[in-house]
């Protein structure tokens, strides 16, 4: 599946006619669409110099949580870590920002430019430890063609 899915996101990478947020926003549904345990699809990045993440194109439902600070959730974690974030039970975690009582699991995949933390890829599940090595090597993939753009 993610071999399949990989030349369908160097392909809208490379859509040079399409904004970058079209871009994204076209990654988010392809991943959505395609991987039946990917329930929310985004991009969060730097919100310019504050310390803090600011939402870009998702898909799934709408979240209020627009701006998360560094170090809050699982998403203002990977900000400060540096490091993929997999959470097989969301309950089970202290520090974790609820977006949807429907969710149960999420992976979090931090995005480096010139090896610097810019952003990531947060995906909600609703299945409960649905994430493998395999989504995190993808989501690197991921990152990485999205990087080349940013
Ligand atoms: N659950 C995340 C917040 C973002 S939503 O999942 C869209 C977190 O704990 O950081």
């Amino acid at each position: 599946m993610f071999e399949k899915l990989k030349p369908q996101v160097t392909e809208i990478i490379t859509q040079k006619s399409s904004s970058v947020e079209e871009r994204l926003l076209q990654i988010c549904q392809l991943l959505n669409a395609n991987i039946d345990y990917y329930d929310w699809v985004g991009f969060y990045f730097k919100n310019g110099d504050k310390p803090e993440l600011k939402l870009g194109p998702y898909v799934g439902e709408p979240t209020d949580h627009t701006i998360i600070p560094f170090g809050k959730g699982i998403c203002g974690q990977v900000a400060v870590s540096n490091e993929n974030f997999v959470v097989p039970d969301v309950q089970a975690q202290d520090n974790y920002i609820a977006c949807s009582i429907t969710v149960k699991s999420e992976i979090v995949i931090p995005l480096f430019v010139n090896g610097e933390n810019v952003g990531q890829i947060d995906i909600d599940s609703n299945t409960p430890d649905p994430f493998t090595e395999a989504d995190e090597r993808f989501l690197e993939f991921v990152n990485e063609k999205v990087a080349g753009i940013l």
